[in-house]
């Protein structure tokens, strides 16, 4: 079963926004092991892993289904953050953006009835909900620490 090409570009492009996530997580978790926060960045090393195996999980699909596999550029990421909840903030607002990404292939899929391509689509609906929630947890966490050490952050996401 060979994909049509609209959905074929349009996964190309969301390629290249997941890797771009996963430098975006690497640049977040070098900045959080340069101020000592071992544990959060160990997590966002985690996190930006997973992106890369979203992008591929997308390239063996595209694979699968007799599709062009042309991964873009992808754009630089910011490197240098002002604070801590800023990163969660900026992380939270990828990750919608992500979500908005998805959903607009998923828009694709159903208008060409490509079945398989939905069935394929919803796994990473589902999964932009979990990513969504890791974000708005450490935002929220943050919020209600206030200016307290951010030490008890790192000691929450030991119990976890
Ligand atoms: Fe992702
Ligand atoms: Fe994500």
């Amino acid at each position: 079963m060979k994909i049509n090409k609209k959905l074929n570009e349009a996964i190309n492009t969301q390629i290249g926004e997941e890797l771009k996530a996963s430098n975006g997580y690497a640049n977040m978790a070098a900045y959080f092991n340069s101020l000592g926060l071992l544990r959060l960045s160990g997590m966002f090393f985690e996190q930006s892993e997973e992106e890369r195996e979203h992008a591929m999980k997308f390239v063996h699909f595209l694979l699968e289904v007799e599709g062009d596999v042309a991964i873009p550029a992808v754009p630089a990421v910011p490197y240098t953050f002002e604070s801590i909840k800023g990163c969660f903030e900026t992380a939270l607002a990828w990750e919608k953006e992500v979500t908005g990404n998805i959903n607009n292939l998923m828009d694709i899929a159903v208008e060409l009835k490509d079945y398989v391509s939905q069935d394929f689509l919803q796994w990473y609906v589902n999964e932009q909900v979990e990513e969504e929630n890791t974000m708005n947890h450490l935002v929220a966490l943050t919020e209600a620490l206030g200016d307290r050490p951010m030490l008890m952050l790192e000691a929450y996401l030991s119990k976890e």
